[in-house]
């Protein structure tokens, strides 16, 4: 019933862990996989060690996650190991990557595709690092000399955009990806916010902006996941504020083929796979569906 395939790669079901939420580090990664996700995403790495942004990084708030952790990352270099512990995982495992500039893209990348992972996310749309990678995501052409730049190095690996929502017209970078040679789009990443603390007037994060995820930002998923099924032929990864089955299955009318879960593992840990793929299931028996392919971009219909 859950069972789907995404970008040619068969999954047991379609949730998948999102980037950056555990890390790099394999055993949790595995934790994850162990726990009933259909695949996992590796957090972002670049092209040398970054410590990333100073505490605090994280708030919580009513209604979801405020974050500048400034992908902090242990380099390609340095996660030689991890991708050997990976082999063990029972589900795909998908790399994540970004740069400061396309040959850093293509650095990483070249090395990411000797390590054979499932597929390969291309981050073109963090916005918590001073080197606004976000810049890529929100213009056409500078999105698609990466993607371009990075499909030559991965060959047949199949290549993941990962979109921003704060792009003008998400459609048009959608296209201009997979004209560009994307197999596939992941939306969204996280919506730049700020927040402050007014006893002590100062933002409450160190770093002062950070992206919000979580339960606030399903609607702007949801349209994003929506504009993106109507301007490509490529599969979507839909993610944004997902903590249940109704929220999944949302985001697949939307047009989402897969379904991304990151802010859900704060709040509810790695047990949200499992419920969430219970929770679907019982929706698509109450409502008569048979496959969860049914599914995808019925909103439209
Ligand atoms: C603490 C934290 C770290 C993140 N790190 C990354 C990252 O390294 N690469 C990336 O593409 N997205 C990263 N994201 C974005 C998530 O993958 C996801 O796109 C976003 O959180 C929206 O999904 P959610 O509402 O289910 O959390 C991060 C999100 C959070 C909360």
């Amino acid at each position: 019933m859950l069972s789907t395939v995404f970008a040619g790669i068969e999954l047991k079901n379609p949730t998948v862990l999102a980037s950056g939420i555990l890390g790099t580090n394999a055993e949790l990664l595995l934790r994850a996989a162990n726990s009933g996700a259909g695949a996992v995403t590796m957090k972002s790495v670049g092209p040398k060690e970054r410590q990333g942004h100073n505490n605090p990084t994280v708030a919580v708030w009513e209604h979801g996650l405020l974050n500048a952790v400034g992908l902090p990352s242990p380099g390609y270099k340095e996660i030689e190991e991890e991708f050997e512990l990976l082999k063990k995982s029972p589900v795909p495992v998908i790399a994540s990557i970004y740069g400061a500039n396309v040959s850093e893209f293509v650095e990483v990348a070249k090395a990411i595709a000797e390590k054979k992972p499932a597929m390969v996310e291309v981050n073109i749309s963090c916005p918590n690092s001073e080197m606004h990678g976000q810049l890529f995501g929100c213009h056409a052409d500078s999105g698609a000399s990466v993607i371009s730049a990075v499909k030559k190095e991965i060959g047949e690996i199949p290549l993941i955009a990962k979109l921003t929502p704060q792009a003008l017209n998400i459609s048009e970078i959608a296209k201009a990806c997979e004209a560009a040679g994307a197999d596939a789009i992941c939306a969204i990443n996280t919506v730049q916010g700020m927040l402050i603390n007014i006893e002590a007037h100062k933002p409450v994060l160190h770093f002062k902006k950070g992206g919000i995820s979580g339960p606030a930002i399903r609607p702007i998923a949801v349209r994003c996941i929506w504009d993106i099924f109507e301007a490509v032929k490529i599969p979507i990864i839909g993610l944004g504020g997902v903590s249940n089955g109704r929220d999944a299955i949302e985001l697949m009318q939307a047009g989402a083929t897969a379904i991304g879960i990151g802010s859900g593992i704060y709040y509810q840990g790695t047990g949200v796979f499992k419920k969430v793929c219970e929770e679907m299931q019982e929706w698509m028996k109450a409502n008569s569906y048979k496959s969860v392919k049914e599914l995808v971009g019925i909103a439209h219909e």
